[in-house]
C-alpha cells in the first residue's frame, strides 16, 4: 500500500539557490514522521511545497494517491492537510475561540446570499464551526481560555492555539513546523503529550523540530535534510548513530 503522502524527486530553485534537490520521502498513515536538519536545510520549504505555497520546479506531491502538485493552498487544505508555521501567526486581538474558528475550513455552502437573508443554513453552519472549534480547543486543553484574547495567553499556550487552529480544519495530515521552539521544558512536556493525543485521534503527523529529545521520543521515523538533500532516513536510534548525520547536524550534542 502506498504512503499517505509521497514526495517524489522534488526540486525547487529560488533564483540560483537549489533549496531542495531531488528529495523523495514518504509519510505513512497514522505515524509520526520527523524531518530534521541544520537551519537553511530546506525543512520549511518541504512544508511550503506540500501545502502549495511554492510549486516545485520539478517533482510530484502525491496525497492519498492523488497528484496535488501545484494545487492552490485552499484546495490542499480541503483535501485534508493542515499546518502550523515556524513563527506564531495569530490574530492577537481576537479571542482564542475566534482564532480557531478561522481555521475551520467550512465550505460556506450557505454563501453570502444566505448570510444576508439569515438563511437557516447559516445558523447550522455556525453551529458546526463552533463545535469543530471547541473540539480542537479541547485537544490542546485550551477550552477554558476560549474567551481570552490570544495576546493574553502564555507563549506555550499561543503555540498550542496555533495547533488548535490547524486541527479545526479536521486534517488527515498535520504538519508542525518547529512547534517546541522557544518553549521551556514544562511547555515541551505538555506539547509532547498533545502530539501523542493528536496521533491517537488518528491524525498523521509530519514534524519539523530541532529539539532532539522531542523528536526522538515521538517519531516512528526520522528523515534528515542537509543543503536541500536527504542524507538519511531511519528509526530515531539509527539516525542518531548515522555518521553523516552526526557530522552534518547532531555533532557532539547527541549520542
Ligand atoms: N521564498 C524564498 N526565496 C528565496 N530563498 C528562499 C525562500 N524560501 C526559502 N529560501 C531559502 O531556501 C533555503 C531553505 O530554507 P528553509 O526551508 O526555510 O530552511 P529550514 O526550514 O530548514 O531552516 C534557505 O537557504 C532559504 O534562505
Ligand atoms: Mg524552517
Amino acid at each position: 500500500m502506498s504512503a499517505l503522502l509521497e514526495l517524489k524527486d522534488i526540486t525547487i530553485q529560488f533564483g540560483g539557490l537549489v533549496a531542495l534537490d531531488w528529495v523523495s520521502l514518504d509519510v505513512e498513515e497514522k505515524k509520526v514522521i520527523s524531518l530534521i536538519g541544520p537551519n537553511g536545510a530546506g525543512k520549511s520549504t518541504v512544508f511550503n511545497v506540500i501545502t502549495g505555497i511554492y510549486p516545485p520546479t520539478s517533482g510530484k506531491v502525491i496525497f492519498r494517491n492523488e497528484d496535488i502538485t501545484g494545487l492552490k493552498p485552499y484546495l490542499i487544505t480541503d483535501r485534508g492537510i493542515a499546518r502550523t508555521f515556524q513563527n506564531i501567526r495569530l490574530f492577537k486581538n481576537l479571542s482564542v475561540l475566534d482564532n480557531v474558528k478561522i481555521g475551520c475550513h467550512c465550505r460556506g455552502r450557505a454563501g453570502v446570499f444566505g448570510a444576508l437573508c439569515r438563511h437557516p443554513g447559516v445558523k447550522a453552519e455556525e453551529k458546526i464551526i463552533l463545535e469543530k472549534s471547541l473540539n480542537a480547543l479541547d485537544v490542546v486543553e485550551l477550552t477554558g481560555k476560549r474567551a481570552e484574547l490570544a495576546k493574553n495567553l502564555s507563549y506555550g499556550e499561543q503555540r498550542r492555539l496555533e495547533i488548535a487552529r490547524a486541527l479545526a480544519s479536521e486534517p488527515v495530515l498535520l504538519l508542525l513546523d518547529e512547534p517546541a521552539a522557544g518553549m521551556n521544558p514544562q511547555e515541551k512536556q505538555t506539547l509532547m503529550q498533545m502530539v501523542q493525543r493528536i496521533r491517537r485521534i488518528g491524525i498523521t503527523i509530519f514534524l519539523v523540530e530541532h529539539d532532539m529529545k522531542f523528536v526522538m521520543s515521538l517519531s516512528d521515523r526520522v528523515d534528515v535534510l542537509d543543503y536541500g538533500r536527504k542524507i538519511a532516513s531511519g528509526s530515531p536510534s539509527e539516525v542518531q548513530r548515522d555518521a553523516q548525520v552526526i557530522a552534518a547536524y547532531l555533532g557532539k550534542e547527541v549520542v
